[in-house]
């Protein structure tokens, strides 16, 4: 009843920070071979890869060059083949990241596209002529250009533009042309039977553009250019015509492989998700959604979590199946973001504890489980991350100071997931011999996963039980979720309830202790303690506070 990805627990590894076994100061392959006994250990079934394609690296392989081969500096495809081998022996099952929204300018087929207006692979590409005056065709906004810029960029050997809502060396594929959806269909099949499990589906809301390519007077959602480009990223996300070809990628490819979707939820919420998630509906398995833990947003209030939760478990029973994250290559350390860094160790527990208790499918992200913690890099010339670097050119350009701008942007830089993993405390943190390509998080003599390991605190260890409870307690899979003290400020507590058991869990997500009463119906039922992140002193029955970041789950005997 239960398809393998509904059990499953996923890490998900950005190979080019992760570790690097040639010295190259580049994550790679071999580096991920070498550490595939330690992901055996944690406890995960399933790796996903963030693009390890042949790239030019404009955004760290999300510029696909080439979607049936490997980036030099990670590897070989026999290289994978050893990998994916080796994890299907261990019982870890590998999905691809694929990136369809766009390519790389340096694919074969847009050097091609660009060539000339009857090259046949002109319409695999978004062009459109320029406005009577040589301007572009409308006034969308792109953040990935440095310093921002039109989402559309002229090509002098055609004279028309082409669209990117990525950076310029990442045109827009043209979903509306047939032929390049069966291209992709076919490249999709031949990772199939490479032996991959699923695949990971980047920005898959926004294949479908709206017709005609309308201005846009929307609000801005994030600002307005300062040469009035409007940097209004819904324009091209969850547009009428998207569920066509969802839907007719599956029948091609999905729905006769059984293999597992996950899309990159961009404008999706629990209110439209089963549309695309439902399986009658034939497009997706899950969706990796934002409105929990959003880069964009304000961290999550318990009120919040509460609603967001709630809601996407309600879906359950309609035959959906939501996701568990909080933190991905995209975004802030979890612990920094939604913890407490000078409660490090009780925080980054407590938010594995959620992340693996709630209901769905947990995306763990590498490095979360050692606590690893945001980078405070004080130039930008540390920066790599396109949309920090794009937007403190923006900043800078129209008067704020370079010190502002970088205090500002910082907590929201990608760099913060991306800086190398923290393996000990030799020089770049056993990450590489060589010069990491993104420098090592400063604070890796104390933060790695050698001295957690060491700890009687480990956060590693934490992880290892939590998950061990998440693939052996029927209720994590199989529960509702309902929750208790609806209006607490800082605990979320909730129940999960199946016919063989109910469990409990109480977070307090805080730096404060928290106080409550113990509703009737816990008070009168007896509790075996699971798992907690701090000494209990007292049993629960006995309980009226909670300390900082305190966290416990429990069974009902
Ligand atoms: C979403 C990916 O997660 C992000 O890293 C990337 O920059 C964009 N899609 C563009 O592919």
């Amino acid at each position: 009843m239960y398809e393998w990805w509904k059990k499953a627990v996923v890490y998900e590894i950005y190979c080019k920070s992760f570790c690097d076994s040639n010295g190259d100061g580049i994550g790679d392959l071999g580096g991920v071979i070498s550490k595939l006994p330690v992901l055996k250990e944690l406890g995960i079934d399933c790796i996903w890869f963030t693009p390890i394609y042949t790239s030019p690296q404009v955004d760290n392989g999300y510029d696909v060059a080439d979607y049936q081969n490997i980036h030099k500096d990670y590897g070989t495809l026999e290289d994978l083949r050893r990998l994916v081998d080796l994890a299907h022996g261990m019982g870890i099952r590998i999905i691809m990241d694929m990136v369809l929204n766009h390519s790389s300018d340096e694919h074969f087929w847009f050097r091609e596209s660009r060539k000339s207006k009857d090259n046949p692979y002109r319409n695999y590409y978004i062009w459109q002529p320029p406005k009577a005056d040589g301007s572009e065709p409308n006034n969308w906004g792109n953040r990935f250009r440095d310093g921002n810029g039109s989402a559309w960029e002229f090509d002098p050997q055609t004279g028309e533009y082409y669209l990117h809502q990525y950076a310029v060396k990442m045109p827009d594929l043209n979903w509306e042309y047939e032929p390049l959806r069966q291209e992709i269909y076919r490249m999709l099949r031949w990772w199939l039977d490479f032996g991959i499990d699923g695949f990971r589906l980047d920005v898959f809301t926004r294949f479908k553009k709206p017709a005609g390519f309308p201005d846009t007077d929307k609000a801005p959602d994030l600002l307005l250019d300062r040469n009035g480009y409007i940097l209004d990223s819904s324009m091209c996300t969850c547009v009428e015509g998207i569920h066509e070809f969802l839907h007719e990628m599956y029948t091609e490819v999905f729905g006769p492989s059984g293999c597992f979707t996950v899309g990159e939820g961009t404008g999706i919420n629990a209110e439209n998700a089963l549309s695309y998630i439902a399986p009658e509906r034939g497009e997706v398995s899950t969706v990796y959604h934002f409105t929990l833990a959003s880069r964009k947003q304000p961290p999550f209030t318990t009120e919040k979590y509460r609603r967001i939760q709630q809601a996407w478990a309600d879906l359950i029973p309609q035959g959906g199946w939501p996701v568990q994250y909080l933190s991905n290559h995209d975004s802030a350390r979890q612990v920094s973001r939604y913890g407490d860094e000078r409660y490090r160790v009780p925080s980054a527990k407590l938010l594995a504890a959620l992340t693996l208790t709630a209901p769905g499918t947990p995306f763990l992200y590498q490095g979360e489980e050692i606590g690893m913690v945001d980078v405070h890099y004080d130039s930008i010339e540390d920066h790599n991350c396109c949309y920090t670097v794009g937007d403190y050119h923006a900043m800078v350009a129209s008067g704020t100071a370079p010190q502002e701008a970088l205090r500002i942007l910082a907590p929201k830089s990608r760099d913060n997931a991306r800086t190398p993993y923290q393996w000990d405390g030799s020089p770049h943190a056993g990450f590489t011999t060589g010069k990491p390509w993104l420098k090592v998080n400063p604070v890796y003599p104390q933060i790695n996963l050698e001295a957690d390991r060491a700890s009687e605190d480990s956060i590693f260890a934490f992880y290892q039980k939590a998950i061990r409870l998440h693939r052996e307690q029927p209720a994590i899979l199989e529960g509702d979720l309902r929750f208790i003290w609806e209006d607490h400020p800082q605990l979320i507590a909730y129940l999960r309830r199946c016919e063989k058991q109910t469990v409990l869990v109480i977070a307090n997500k805080s730096s404060e202790p928290a106080a409550a009463v113990l509703p009737e119906e816990i008070a009168q039922k007896k509790w075996t303690l699971l798992l907690e992140n701090l000494p209990q002193a007292c049993t629960l029955l006995e309980k009226t506070e909670w300390q900082p970041w305190e966290c416990c789950i429990y069974e009902m005997e």
